[in-house]
């Protein structure tokens, strides 16, 4: 049988009025050059999509995964689209593009990819979500809970088909060099949740069922870790398989029901609640935000897509969009105070070496009582 890849490749080559929405020539370029592609059998379909600031290249094909045609495509859309944005003065024009040169994948590169190969079933209805303003381990909650809580799938309980449970391949994406590890739910659940709590290092990068059939696969690129310094966030994509021994749609989207706090948001360096919206109100506004996911259904049939369905345009979430708006105003009111703001060390942005640096001189190993006098700072100092 003819597999079919689906390749979710995106990346933020530029914004309209600061770091908001991917403008419409980006969107129309986009999709007149993958057109081409398929004119000239590179891939099969395709689909144009944005999340906030991120173009999002959502293509099938036969080729595999890392093929290079598909990655050299979506590279020339970004390098177009970023030279083209940058002649119209867009706010970011080329953020993501992190080379000069392309060496046959875009990962390391600076656009984030979610790529899987599957044998089509008798029906095959995938999701797509696209997130922006948050980081590849804002899927670790909901993807758990897709395929190993109970609470949220009842087909984990009641279809004998998904009874057995997962395998969840997690990246530890702090390293330098890739590092794996596959634990097995729901055998290993505590051992697979210790680590899937710290979603600023270990990331979900595929879901199988524990036949080997492939059920999601997220982008763990690390941006600002390939940069060395900050240049934006990392925003995620994830491809989920739904239903015929796999969680059905309703269950992979109940796991967005409740809008979880995200690191990201403003200068990708606070927490907030990852709201779901309709492609309508895919922009960041407030606070840059709030981080924000979409999710698009299609099905695939022979390397084809149908749909989209625009999931969480549905007026099903308004309760979840009401919740995460006020989760919003109450952490808004924290300002520049933890936990709002992320710790030194997850920060993007900061000025504190300066401050440091500044006050060096000022720090005493006795507990100072002040004197009244003006004091001596290094930079008033004669
Ligand atoms: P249908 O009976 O429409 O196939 O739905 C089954 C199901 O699992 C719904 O979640
Ligand atoms: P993006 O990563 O979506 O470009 O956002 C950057 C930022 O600083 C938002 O405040
Ligand atoms: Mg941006
Ligand atoms: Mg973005």
């Amino acid at each position: 049988m003819v597999e079919t890849t689906i390749s979710v490749i995106k990346a933020d080559i530029g914004s309209l009025a600061g770091h908001v929405v991917v403008p419409d020539f980006l969107m129309e370029l986009a999709r007149k050059r993958l057109k081409e592609g398929v004119q000239k059998g590179i891939i099969k379909d395709y689909y144009v999509a944005n999340a906030g600031d991120d173009l999002e290249l959502i293509m099938t094909h036969h080729k595999g995964e890392d093929n290079e045609e598909i990655h050299q495509l979506a590279w020339d859309i970004f390098n177009e689209g970023a030279k083209l944005g940058r002649e119209k003065k867009i706010y970011a024009a080329g953020q993501d593009i992190l080379s000069d040169t392309f060496s046959g994948n875009v990962r390391g590169m600076g656009p984030g990819s979610a790529e899987m190969t599957i044998e089509e079933r008798k029906s095959e209805p995938i999701a797509i979500f696209m997130a922006d303003k948050t980081e590849p381990g804002a899927f670790n909650y909901p993807v758990f809970r897709m395929f190993a809580d109970p609470f949220n799938t009842a087909g984990l309980v009641i279809d004998p088909n998904l009874h057995q449970g997962f395998i969840f391949v997690i990246q530890d994406i702090k390293q330098s060099t890739p590092h794996f590890v596959e634990m097995r739910c729901p055998e290993e659940m505590y051992d697979l949740l210790a680590l899937l709590g710290s979603t600023s290092r270990y990331t979900i990068k595929k879901v199988y069922r524990k036949d080997g059939l492939v059920a999601a696969a997220v982008s763990t690129d690390k941006l600002h870790q390939i940069a060395g310094k900050y240049i934006g966030k990392d925003d995620p994509v994830a491809i989920i398989r739904a239903h015929s021994g796999l969680p059905a749609m309703g269950e992979v989207l109940e796991a967005f029901a409740l809008p979880h706090m995200v690191a990201g948001w403003m200068r990708g360096s606070h927490i907030g609640p990852l709201m779901p919206v309709g492609l309508k109100d895919s922009r960041c506004t407030r606070f840059d935000g709030p981080p924000r996911v979409v999710g698009l259904g299609f099905q695939v049939h022979d390397g084809l897509l149908l749909g989209p369905v625009d999931f969480f345009e549905d007026v099903a979430f308004d309760s979840t969009r009401q919740r995460a708006m006020e989760v919003a105003d109450y952490l808004r009111r924290h300002g520049p105070f933890m936990p709002h703001r992320l710790d030194e060390e997850s920060m993007e942005y900061t000025t504190l070496p300066s401050v440091l640096t500044k006050f060096e001189k000022r720090f005493s190993d006795q507990e100072i009582v002040p004197t009244g006098k003006t004091t001596d700072t290094s930079d008033s100092a004669e």
